[in-house]
């Protein structure tokens, strides 16, 4: 396993759009393996292939309860609605508020090739729009309500903005 290197915006590989994996060999366990590896050591919850250069359609997530992998996937329901902070490994040192919503359900294969269906909410809901958006070249700060200000970064704590609690989301 390797920490890649994360591609921050301003990058145009994070504005294209990802085509899908068709073969699940060794070498995209070694990407997803990577994935798991680089998004842990940068203290976030969620990465997607094209922060790592890779135009392909997956990403991982791990909100706490261990690593997703989703390949392909496809949101296939939502309900609800949330609003709260979000953040970006590849937009570092910047918060946005975000409205998603509450509860999705999203398709997708693992890293054998079989397909499995999750419905999350809160968190884990967050983190599948926001790294399934990633794949289509669209960032969180085109659909964000408004950024936080630097007097409002400061006053939180940057630290505890971190995309990793559900109660830090949802203040
Ligand atoms: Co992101």
């Amino acid at each position: 396993m390797a920490i890649r290197t994360i591609v921050t915006e301003g990058d145009e590989i994070l504005r294209k759009k990802c085509r899908e994996v068709t073969d699940y060999n060794e070498r995209l366990w070694n990407l997803l393996d990577d994935m798991a590896q680089t998004m842990h050591s940068a203290d976030g919850a969620g990465l997607a292939a094209p922060q790592v250069g890779i135009l392909r359609r997956i990403a991982v997530i791990d909100v706490g309860e261990g690593v997703i992998e989703f390949i392909n996937p496809k949101i296939i329901e939502k309900s609800g609605s949330q609003t709260g902070q979000e953040g970006c490994l590849s937009c570092p040192g910047e918060w946005g508020i975000v409205e998603r919503p509450e509860t999705v359900k999203a398709e997708a294969f693992n890293r054998n090739g079989e397909k499995f269906v999750i419905e999350g909410s809160g968190l884990l809901a967050r983190a599948m729009c926001h790294e399934f958006d990633h794949l289509d070249g669209i960032l969180y700060k085109d659909i964000a309500i408004r950024m936080l200000e630097q007097d409002e970064l400061e006053s939180i704590g940057r630290k505890k903005l971190k995309l990793k609690r559900k109660e830090d989301i949802e203040r």
